[in-house]
């Protein structure tokens, strides 16, 4: 599936959601399909044949949990290890699905020589030489890529606050427009997306990301750069509400300059909900439910990603491990792939 594809893949479906009210669903609209998909752990699409089975289940789109991030495909400066994506292509295309990439510029996971990346001259050329080497290998078989990830400072406020990166140190803002500019060069087609976190709750905090964000999109755009989608991550704290009104009128401004969006990597967050399950779960269902109608009642987001399937494997207890020993349960299938009502949230939305 090419750009104007993946992006249009639901058009005719997106303009009877859109005659019959957004919010009604697309399952209700008995027609528009978004795709769906999550992304996926290289040790166990190799081990886990359930995993496997579930992934062709449900999923019509994945991308990798990791294996395109610098620290896997750049051991040493001249390496290219391209062997965990060839594996997720493969698998996607035996199974009839597409792939998302995920990503070309980052400041996190990156190996220590490309740490070192310093002055301009270097940088640039040590990006656009991934880039051209990285999306090039993939032309015309991912769609669309994560080229920047989580370009604004964790206190982004409006016009201010770019993330720390080599690649900011060496260049500025301008390593997102060198970046955007040439995957454009390399693949014409394919979608180009900013993914970013915390721009969900109902916080000060995300509005003020929502607002640095829109204005970062607004100087790119100013700039001529090919910008095509902005990436939720929709990582969501399962405590806080949605700013559903907040999420509207973000989307709406950034479908004013005509830039599209996708949840890329929604799960939430559940060391701080109740114990019992079947609230816990509730809870989770209702976050997912809240973001995706404030989405939809805007317009049709290219595609949902979940960042995992199943509560089996999944980052969110790295970081937020609940206290009270309960495993965490922040993805649509259990850990042993039964359907949750996050999952049902979602398929409430794409159809399926
Ligand atoms: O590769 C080793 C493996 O050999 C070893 O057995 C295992 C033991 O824990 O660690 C493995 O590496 C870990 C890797 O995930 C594979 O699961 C790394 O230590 C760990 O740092 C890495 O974390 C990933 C993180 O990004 C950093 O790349 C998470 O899985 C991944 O879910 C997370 O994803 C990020 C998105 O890229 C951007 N948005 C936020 C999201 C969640 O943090």
């Amino acid at each position: 599936m090419r750009r104007r594809e993946f992006v249009a893949a639901t058009a005719a479906a997106t303009l009877a959601l859109l005659h019959r009210g957004a919010t009604d669903g697309a399952a209700a609209a008995g027609q528009a399909k978004i795709p769906f998909g999550a992304a996926v752990r290289d040790g166990p699409l190799q081990e886990d044949e359930a995993y496997r089975q579930a992934l062709v289940k449900y999923c019509q789109l994945v991308v990798g949990e990791g294996g395109l991030k610098w620290v896997d495909l750049r051991p040493d400066p001249s390496t290219f290890n391209f062997h965990q994506p060839d594996r997720l292509l493969a698998f996607a295309r035996r199974n009839g699905m597409k792939m998302r990439g995920h990503t070309l510029a980052w400041y996190a996971a990156m190996p220590d020589w490309a740490n070192a990346i310093t002055g301009a001259a270097e940088a640039e050329r040590e990006l656009t030489t991934h880039i051209e080497t990285v999306v090039g290998r993939y032309r015309g078989e991912i769609p669309s890529w994560d080229v920047v990830n989580e370009a604004l400072s964790d206190d982004a406020k409006a016009s201010v606050g770019l993330r720390d990166s080599v690649w900011a140190a060496a260049l500025g803002e301008r390593y997102i427009d060198i970046a955007l500019h040439t995957a454009r060069a390399v693949d014409p087609q394919v979608q180009l997306v900013i993914n970013d976190y915390g721009l969900e709750a109902a916080t000060e905090k995300a509005k003020a990301r929502r607002l640095a964000l829109l204005d970062l999109v607004r100087r790119l755009r100013d700039r001529g750069a090919p910008l095509d989608a902005v990436g939720f991550q929709a990582h969501l704290p399962g405590d806080l509400d949605i700013d559903t009104d907040g999420v509207s009128q973000f989307v709406a401004d950034l479908k004013s300059m005509d830039v599209d969006v996708l949840v890329t990597e929604l799960d939430v967050i559940d060391d701080a909900l109740p114990a019992e399950t079947a609230e816990r779960d509730a809870i989770v269902a209702r976050r997912v439910q809240d973001l995706l109608a404030a989405i939809l009642s805007v317009t049709q987001p290219s595609a949902i990603l979940t960042w995992g399937l199943t509560d089996r494997y999944t980052w969110v207890p790295i970081w937020y491990k609940r206290n009270d020993g309960h495993p965490n349960r922040p993805l649509p299938l259990t850990d042993t792939f039964e359907p949750k009502p996050m999952m049902q949230a979602i398929q409430a939305v794409v159809g399926g």
